[in-house]
């Protein structure tokens, strides 16, 4: 929250072309006193914010982060809007380890995070899991509800931006394919500590990351706000953790019309510290 909001107000006010003296003699402090709001050192006194957001020319909630929608605009949204599945209806092959890993015996729960036009949320649910969903694109999740019903299951699709969106409930399993590389590098450990802690015991992460390598070159289409992980680094984040099973894989990729390849980190890992 206090990097969130560090960020907003520098990433606003340059946006605006304001020095931290402008801005700090608009509200009638110190220079010295918007430098420790940016860096994170301070926060500002609540009293100050509107004041502060109007100067920055955004709502409140947005400077505080809770306007998810203020920026982020997913880069498949046009795709999603299409008939077609853009990325098909069959689940991916990360599901069949989670059943493997965590059948649904009972309705886990279960969250899936950037779940695109829900083909692997759909999935899960047909298998009996209690499944939410989230997005930032509002017609991938309207293809993900679409999906639902015409598998007769429930899906709980939300929208939501992965830099502000934090999670107040456990799941048995959180399952990410392809989506955290779009978490910004500076959020990552405050976003996986925040995923960690929100998994029951015995529960399972199942996280899909795109990685650098240096024999794969740069995907054609330049996407904004996507930062590809460091090889291994993933992994890092679940050291105490029960490590079911993690790889690292080259694979073709077509989805631009301009045949490219990835490099991706593949993990399932078991929340055992808790049990
Ligand atoms: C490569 S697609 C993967 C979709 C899905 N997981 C799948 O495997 O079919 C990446 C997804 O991340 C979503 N996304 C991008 N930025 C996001 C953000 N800031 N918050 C939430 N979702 C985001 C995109 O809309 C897109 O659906």
């Amino acid at each position: 929250m206090r990097e969130i909001l560090a960020d907003n107000i520098s990433r606003y006010r340059k946006d605006l072309g304001m020095t931290q003296e402008m801005l700090a003699d608009k509200l009638g402090i110190t220079f010295q006193a918007v430098s420790k709001w940016e860096t994170g050192q301070s926060v500002p006194e609540t009293v100050l914010l509107p004041a502060l957001a109007r100067m920055l020319n955004i709502s409140v909630d947005k400077l505080l982060g809770y306007s998810a929608f203020g920026g982020n605009v997913s880069y498949y949204e046009d795709d999603y809007r299409k008939e077609e599945y853009f990325w098909g209806v069959q689940p991916s092959q990360m599901c069949l380890k989670v059943l493997e890993l965590l059948p649904p015996v009972r309705p886990l729960k279960l969250l899936d995070i950037g779940c695109g036009e829900g083909k692997d949320a759909v999935f899960f649910a047909r298998c009996g899991f209690d499944v939410s969903a989230f997005d930032i694109s509002e017609a991938g999740l309207e293809k993900t509800k679409r999906l639902a019903e015409k598998a007769r299951v429930h899906v709980r699709a939300f929208r939501a931006d992965l830099w502000d969106f934090r999670l107040d409930e456990k799941y048995d399993v959180l399952f990410s394919s392809g989506v955290l590389h779009y978490i910004k590098p500076k959020l990552r450990d405050e976003v996986m500590s925040n995923y960690k802690s929100h998994i029951t015991a015995n529960g399972i992460a199942a996280f899909h990351v795109f990685v650098e390598k240096p024999f794969i070159v740069a995907p054609p289409e330049k996407e904004e706000n996507s930062f590809h992980w460091k090889s291994g680094q993933l992994f890092t984040y679940f050291h105490d953790w029960y490590i079911e099973h993690c790889t690292e894989y080259v694979f073709d990729c077509d989805s631009s019309g301009i045949p490219h390849r990835h490099a991706a980190n593949r993990l399932f890992a078991r929340n055992l510290k808790e049990a």
